[in-house]
């Protein structure tokens, strides 16, 4: 796409993070790849709030990696991991993670990931929300190809996600 182009786009839907949850608790921001960026207007909420998080990122190669220095600037505690070890730790992000303390998460990222982050939480006895990626026919909850099955039953991530609290999903 080139600057000036103009799209045709359906946004705006579904919920988002609820930052209020996090509140009076050490917080830390998890992004896998693609799932970075969504966390760092978070980041800038919190911080404006005088809470910066801590921010952990994955990324498959140092070539890949972005937005690292932003969290920084923000005051946030930057922790990064990379599939190949060419930046911060070999591995996955919840390699780092796992040694943070902290009480509150909010998290984005591919599923395995948001599993084996929420596979964490539950070790460490935190709480988050989790936004999920589903192939979406419609957007507006009408065709109930992007269910997902949770405790409570299906959600559909375009209406009630793509955020769903830790205390909900089934992986
Ligand atoms: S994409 Fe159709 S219900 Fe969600």
């Amino acid at each position: 796409v080139r600057p000036g182009e103009t799209l045709d786009l359906l946004t705006g839907l579904g919920n988002g993070y609820d930052p209020s949850a996090a509140r009076g608790r050490r917080t830390v921001l998890i992004g896998g790849g693609v799932g970075v960026p969504p966390l760092y207007g978070l980041a800038r909420r919190l911080a404006l709030a005088g809470e910066p998080p801590a921010a952990a990122l994955g990324f498959q190669t140092a070539a890949d990696a972005f937005l690292a220095e932003s969290f920084l600037t923000l005051g946030c505690e930057v922790l990064v991991a990379t599939a190949d070890g060419s930046l911060g730790e070999r591995g996955f992000v919840t390699e780092p993670l796992s040694r943070l303390d902290y009480g509150y998460y909010f998290a984005c990222g591919p599923e395995p990931m948001l599993a084996a982050v929420h596979a964490l939480g539950r070790e460490k006895g935190a709480e988050g929300q989790l936004s999920f990626e589903r192939r979406m026919g419609c957007g507006f909850g009408a065709c109930m190809s992007c269910s997902c099955e949770t405790l409570a039953g299906p959600r559909r991530i375009c209406v009630e996600g793509p955020v769903l609290r830790s205390g909900e999903v089934r992986f």
